[in-house]
């Protein structure tokens, strides 16, 4: 569990250097640094994160210092020892740092350089939440796979990636960033994202080290609103929000990055029963905690330390072990050993920890980044990597609505309005390390590479008015209307939660005018979250939800548009049907009076029952048929299977799902969970017995005292296409004591 499967030589080494180190040198390896920026406001980079954080600055203001600034790299500090990691995207300077620390510093111990690649480094992948809607864990390791050997071309050696954060509140801007709202699906994932970017051996030179982020819960900050306060049940935590962290953990994740918010009121920066009890003591985890940014002196705003060396104080003692940003444990934890108000014990640990992640890196043996490898990723597009690009792309797109207009003839003569149909730079999604708009795909360029017939007017921006002249003009002689709306890259992510997720701006007057020329209208969505379309879904007679794809946006948009490919991706976030109905999601507890017609149930007088898509949804240009349910009681498993039939004209993929209910228990249990799914490609008329494993270890829940129990009594198999429509069996079970 979560081993860094270190040699007893190594060990002895890490020990030799802890023995070695003076507290100021101890200190300084839990100290990661950015390379601070100079002569634009003259304050810290810091600084200048509260400047921008408290809104004293806009980002663009931000972005212009960052991009003319001159910066401090601290290579007195690095000599001296003072500096465990930098957060840095510049190969060459890394290597000069690297050379002070390796060369020049009385220790010796490399740097560990540290970039957020959260969906790609160069070549940039779809954004999580779209990625994961393939539901194909292949995807998911591929495109980390990519990431890792680019960014370690460039000298990074661990990215802040995968984020594993549980999210159902659609308000909320980083589930952009997230795996959905399935603590199965998100174990599916953050295991892949390990893998692809650890690989077997993380000291290989292609490979970094990952960080689950952010611990824990982050997902449920209050009312979707970014950097809120978050309370749950334990047993929430557990059930809902820990899955994916402890199979992450299990599969060797090697660092961790706490949550900026507070866990029933207490930092996740100073939590120790998360850091210490959960993590580090309950699953074994080997590796560090790193802060989140500047988030150690956040405790001070939070209430829960008098001043940063309160928080310095607290966040060691918690198990916090690295500070990124702040500048805390620099400033005060020498003194604070000194005084004895912290233990050499939590010192030594958290150093410990620090030195088995850069050993397990190989950065004792090869600190320096390979001159040879740093531009290869500089020029063109690598073309292999593209591939796996495309693929994940057209995997993530999930088809919402389909009246028969899709898929389009390649002769249709195609009026393409809709600002972002020709914006390269909202291809890329929230986070790009090193993407460039330049590199992506447009719609506009995707049907056009296609070879289709298309004439474009953008008519209406994100937040512009509608252009109702142009849109009649350009409509006037086409066949079809495709329409691009959603949002931008800056409207979902970081410190972006909305409290309308409706479409922003004059769209849905776009989509209204559109509609009014009379001519089939296709909507295509760009956007980072799920959104409330109940006026589009009842509106709009086609609607494919293709988020923001990366670099091959335009042709995985194309492709599926032209039925080149039979779209296959399913939701891995509920759409409610406005944004009153959040957070919305499928894994709810029943309620002693769930929603129904009747007045005196869980509802809203003014809302629908239902949301818009359920979790799991997805549409095929072909129609998959479940018959013949069957669970099989076996030693330690329950066998389903169920026969899926192509009913329709096409081949296609279609994603099973197993859920399960269990009906009783010691506390509430939620309506459905997924515990399996399978993928099975099936030919026009073609059926096949698709069969999905239950172990029935895995049928139990954790209660509030952290005890796991599996408890005999009545379970509900639900087997279908989405986690609304499914056969379903009940059957009785008794648990072997
Ligand atoms: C940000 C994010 C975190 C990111 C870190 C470094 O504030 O919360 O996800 O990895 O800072 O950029």
């Amino acid at each position: 569990m979560g081993r860094m499967n270190l040699t007893k030589e190594q060990k002895q080494k890490i020990e030799e250097l802890l023995a070695q180190m003076t507290v100021e040198e101890k200190v300084g390896q839990m100290n990661q640094l950015s390379p601070s920026i100079v002569g634009g406001f003259d304050v810290s980079m810091e600084e200048l994160i509260e400047m921008v954080t408290d809104g004293r600055i806009t980002n663009e203001e931000f972005g212009k210092i960052m991009s003319q600034a001159e910066r401090d790299f601290h290579e007195d500090e690095v000599r001296a020892g003072k500096v465990g990691s930098f957060l840095l995207n510049n190969p060459k300077k890394a290597n000069e740092l690297q050379r002070i620390a390796v060369e020049e510093s009385r220790m010796g111990i490399p740097l560990i350089y540290g970039l957020d690649v959260i969906h790609g480094f160069r070549t940039t992948f779809p954004i999580p939440l779209a990625e994961t809607c393939s539901w194909n864990p292949q995807v998911f390791e591929a495109s980390a796979a990519v990431a890792a050997r680019e960014a370690s071309s460039h000298g990074v050696h661990w990215t802040f990636a995968p984020m594993v954060d549980i999210a159902r509140d659609a308000r909320w801007g980083r589930i952009s960033e997230s795996a959905g709202e399935d603590p199965y699906l998100g174990s599916v994932y953050s295991r892949a994202k390990v893998r692809g970017y650890q690989g077997k051996n993380p000291a290989d030179r292609e490979r970094i080290a990952a960080t689950l982020k952010h611990f824990v819960a982050y997902g449920a900050v209050e009312a979707g609103q970014d950097y809120n306060t978050v309370s749950m049940a334990r047993s929430m935590l557990h059930n809902g929000y820990l899955p994916p962290v402890k199979a992450a953990v299990e599969e060797g994740a090697m660092t961790v990055m706490a949550a900026f918010n507070d866990y029933n009121g207490v930092p996740c920066t100073v939590n120790s029963y998360l850091l210490r009890s959960v993590l580090k003591e309950g699953y074994g985890f080997e590796g560090f905690v790193v802060s989140d940014a500047n988030a150690i002196r956040e405790c001070v705003n939070h209430g829960i330390a008098e001043d940063l060396a309160d928080a310095s104080r607290k966040a060691t003692a918690a198990g916090m072990d690295m500070d990124m940003g702040s500048n805390a444990y620099n400033s005060h934890l020498v003194q604070q050993i000194e005084n004895k108000e912290v233990s050499m014990e939590a010192l030594d640990e958290a150093v410990r920890r620090i030195l088995s992640v850069k050993m397990a890196l190989g950065l004792f043996d090869h600190p320096y980044a390979e001159e040879e490898r740093m531009e290869l990723y500089d020029g063109e597009l690598n073309p292999e990597h593209r591939a796996v690009a495309l693929d994940a792309a057209k995997r993530s797109i999930v088809l919402l609505k389909n009246d028969n207009i899709l898929p389009l003839k390649k002769e249709a003569k195609i009026a393409l309005v809709g600002a972002l149909a020709d914006d390269r730079d909202n291809c890329l999604g929230a986070w790009f390390a090193d993407g460039r708009g330049s590199d992506c795909i447009t719609v506009k360029a995707g049907l056009e590479r296609a070879g289709a017939q298309v004439a474009y007017a953008p008519c209406c921006g994100v937040e512009s008015e509608l252009q109702a002249e142009e849109l009649r003009s350009v409509a006037a002689d086409a066949d079809v209307i495709v329409a691009v709306v959603g949002e931008t890259n800056a409207m979902s992510g970081e410190a972006s939660s909305r409290a309308d997720i409706t479409l922003p701006g004059h769209q849905q007057e776009l989509l209204a005018a559109a509609l009014a020329t009379g001519k089939p209208v296709v909507a295509v969505l760009m956007n980072g979250r799920p959104l409330a379309l109940q006026w589009e879904h009842e509106h709009v007679p086609a609607l494919v939800e293709t988020w923001q794809l990366g670099v091959t946006h335009g042709d995985a948009v194309a492709a599926v548009l032209f039925g080149d490919y039979n779209p296959s991706g399913k939701l891995c976030a509920t759409f409610p049907a406005m944004t009153g109905q959040c957070p919305r999601y499928y894994n709810h507890p029943n309620t002693g009076r769930p929603a129904s017609k009747s007045k005196f149930t869980s509802r809203y007088l003014d809302a629908p029952l239902e949301p818009l898509y359920p979790f799991g949804y997805g549409l095929s240009y072909t129609e998959f048929v479940y018959e013949n349910l069957k669970v099989e009681e076996q030693a330690d498993t329950f066998r389903v299977t169920v026969q899926v039939r192509n009913a329709g004209s096409c081949t296609g993929e279609e994603t099973v799902q197993l859920y399960l209910r269990d009906v009783v228990g010691s506390i509430v249990r939620p309506v459905k969970e997924l515990k399996a799914f399978e993928k099975v490609t099936l030919k026009p008329g073609e059926s096949r017995e698709v069969t999905l494993t239950l172990a029935k270890k895995d049928m139990g829940f954790y209660n509030d005292e952290m005890e796991y129990c599996l408890e005999d009594g009545a379970f509900i198999f639900y087997v279908g296409g989405n986690s609304r429509d499914c056969l379903k069996e009940e059957r009785r079970v008794a648990f072997e004591k």
